[in-house]
């Protein structure tokens, strides 16, 4: 069996991939205790040790407001740690595959954004993430990039757990609705990162399909949970958001439908995730 080395997996995506890859792969997680990806030698000594055939980025900094004022922290994590990655794998002649977002670009754009668009971030964290894809491919040029949106999985910090937490809490929930995006399951995500190990490298856009606001994923969350909370849609500008967001996140799924990829709509990767959920919790 091929060995793959996924970093982060204590993460909400590095913990669907261990799942996801375990039957076909002999798979090495890496939470951040045991693999620091801001450290050089810790790498290199991984990589020596396990020989592996693929290695899989998903740790990151990906706390988009604490960003802002850890900038130190997020150029490390996002920006070099990516580069420190890629030259190790490149010297052992591994396949590097590293996850980034849709932050690189400034959200301007009215119908989705392809690969070779122009990347033009806003924030600190899309700028380290640019800065990590940058280096990256000047370190190893033919690794791969994934970049996806709007992600939620299970016992993550995410959108879907924090709407379902306020419906149960709350009668008013206030979101978002001048923002449009495609949410992404990380069952999908890890589903489709699992079949670009064998693909050509390069950039690749990869979230859920389908398009919608956080008025109207959270409808759909409250619509699911059956719940009486009431969604209130409000514009960036009431919400008041200290950090800015893309206001147009949704990333063209051209490049990987033409490599036999293809992604199920959002609402359907919800439900799969909400009736997972309910399960786990008994009901
Ligand atoms: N979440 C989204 O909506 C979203 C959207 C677009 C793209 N992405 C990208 O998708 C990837 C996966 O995101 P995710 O949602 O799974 O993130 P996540 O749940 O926050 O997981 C990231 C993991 O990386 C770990 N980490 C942080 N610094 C590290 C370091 N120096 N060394 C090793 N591990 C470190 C974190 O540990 P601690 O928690 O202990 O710090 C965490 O376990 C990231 O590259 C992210 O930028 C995410």
């Amino acid at each position: 069996m091929k060995k793959v080395v996924i970093t982060g997996s204590g993460g909400q995506l590095g913990k669907e991939l261990m799942q996801l890859l375990k039957d076909d792969y002999l798979v090495h997680p890496f939470t951040k205790q045991q693999l620091d990806i801001t450290n050089r030698k810790q790498i290199e000594e991984t990589l020596e040790q396990i020989k592996p055939d693929f290695l899989i980025n998903t740790a990151a900094y990906t706390q988009v407001d604490l960003c802002e004022t850890n900038i130190d922290n997020a150029y490390l994590i996002n920006g070099i740690a990516p580069y420190y990655l890629a030259c190790e794998a490149k010297e052992k002649k591994v396949k590097f595959l590293h996850i980034s977002t849709d932050y690189v670009f400034d959200g301007k754009k009215t119908e989705p954004y392809k690969e070779d668009d122009e990347t033009y971030p806003h924030t600190i964290y899309g700028k380290s993430k640019l800065l990590g894809e940058e280096f990256m491919r000047l370190a190893y040029e033919e690794s791969t990039i994934i970049r996806t949106s709007w992600l939620y999985g299970h016992n993550g910090k995410n959108f879907v757990n924090t709407i379902k937490k306020l419906a149960a809490s709350t009668k008013e929930i206030r979101v978002v609705d001048d923002q449009f995006g495609s949410p992404t399951y990380t069952k999908d995500l890890a589903t489709a990162i699992k079949q670009l190990l064998t693909k050509p490298a390069g950039i690749y856009h990869v979230t859920n399909s389908g398009i919608c606001t956080w008025y109207e994923f959270a409808m759909e969350i409250v619509k699911y949970l059956q719940s009486d909370a009431v969604v209130t849609p409000v514009s960036t500008e009431e919400y008041g958001l200290a950090t800015p967001r893309p206001k147009y996140s949704v990333l063209s799924h051209k490049k990987i439908n033409t490599n036999g990829i293809h992604m199920r709509n959002w609402k359907k990767g919800l439900h799969e995730f909400l009736a997972k959920e309910d399960g786990k919790n008994g009901n």
